[in-house]
């Protein structure tokens, strides 16, 4: 069966085909692998696939069984790295239903990295109907509980070709994985390593899109704070090294004792979606939020005064994630004793009961799949 995108008053039509896997994992051997989550290991049965060319723009749609790519070993993405990711979550309310949160945002986040990236930009559409229908077949496989199914768009440049320039061919594909926590204490304090050797992004660069090299060329930096015994890596500006920026993998938060919470200003940062939630929640509540430029040093000495309460990371994966000490090459530092504390520990409740669907959802984030 073909496929369909059709443009009727501007609407785009989207028909996957649906393969569901002979093969799927038998009910026993999936209740097992429920049970021991941690993050992004265990996987389901089917992905989401559509393929892009310049002859027929974006085609053959389908949901299938999940399996290996075979790619030529001259296919661009595997030299040029042109690629990017997306990451969401659908979660299983307690009357059975799921929600995915802000799905559109990820795709209008998406259709950025694209462009940035030189990639075919995925429309809207065709990006969260891959979501859905991923998410329906494979809807047994959302853990209860505070487990979650974490979800992966990802697009790869297919020309086989080792000119550099940008693609002719992209497969643009969706797989689903369930999760427990992505730090193995949970919500407990974490431990974070600055960064003073290694950069994440520069003015101009691609800071502020999803794309596999940025997390690529922070892995160096990532180890080192392993190294030094912590759990994520915070990176400085590229020009005055500094300014605080954000995580390997998450946007950052800081708490001071007026009540007002600081993070740090869009440019060469991922605009996180779980940051910009976390800003509209806490503006609704009347708190006083500001998106400036906080100095490391600055972020030592409001610690060591007590005007700095929490410090939080942030992120789809990480959710809300207290951080209690601070390392680098200078010297350590905690923050709240290293305790959780409230303001995070708070805001977490209040994001992660709108996404499973126990409170109310006033900015329309949710969008029921089932
Ligand atoms: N910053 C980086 C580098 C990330 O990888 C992520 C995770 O996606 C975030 C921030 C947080 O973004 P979001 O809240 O949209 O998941
Ligand atoms: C996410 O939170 O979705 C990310 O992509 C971060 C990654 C470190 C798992």
């Amino acid at each position: 069966m073909g496929v369909s995108f059709e443009k009727i008053d501007g609407t785009i039509l989207i028909d996957f085909e649906t393969r569901p896997s002979p093969n799927p994992t038998p009910e026993e051997e999936r209740a097992a692998k429920l049970t021991d989550l941690g993050f992004g290991r265990v996987f389901t049965d089917h992905m989401a696939v559509v393929h892009y060319n310049q002859a027929r723009g974006w085609h053959d749609a389908r949901v299938e069984s999940r399996a290996r790519f075979l790619l030529d070993p001259a296919t661009a993405v595997l030299h040029y790295a042109q690629e990017i990711f997306e990451g969401l979550k659908a979660y299983r309310r307690d009357d059975g239903g799921v929600n995915l949160f802000r799905p559109d945002a990820n795709a209008r986040r998406f259709w950025n990295s694209a462009e940035r990236m030189a990639m075919a930009p995925l429309p809207e559409p065709v990006f969260i109907e891959a979501v859905e229908q991923l998410v329906r077949i494979d809807r047994d496989w959302i853990p209860g509980g505070e487990g979650s199914l974490y979800l992966r768009p990802f697009m790869i440049a297919n020309e086989v070709f080792l000119g550099v320039k940008p693609s002719s061919e992209y497969v643009f594909a969706v797989i689903a994985s369930p999760v427990g926590s992505y730090f193995k204490g949970g919500p407990a304090p974490v431990s974070i390593w600055v960064s003073e050797n290694y950069t994440r992004a520069a003015v101009g660069g691609t800071g502020a899109v999803k794309c596999g090299g940025n997390y690529a060329a922070s892995l160096r930096a990532q180890a080192e704070a392993i190294d030094h015994g912590c759990d994520q890596v915070v990176f400085l500006d590229a020009v005055e090294r500094r300014y605080i920026e954000e995580l390997g993998g998450m946007n950052i938060f800081f708490v001071f004792d007026d009540g007002s919470l600081l993070t740090p200003p869009l440019g060469t940062i991922l605009p996180g979606i779980t940051r910009d939630s976390i800003i509209t929640l806490s503006k609704q509540a009347g708190t006083r939020v500001r998106e400036e430029t906080y100095t490391i040093d600055q972020w030592r000495a409001d610690a060591a005064s007590g005007k700095l309460r929490e410090a939080f990371a942030c992120g789809t994966a990480a959710v809300i994630s207290p951080i209690g000490k601070v390392c680098s090459a200078s010297g350590n530092f905690v923050i709240n004793g290293g305790a959780a504390g409230p303001v995070a520990m708070g805001l977490r409740k209040k994001l992660v009961d709108i996404q499973y669907g126990r409170a109310a959802d006033p900015h329309n984030w949710i969008r029921k799949v089932l």
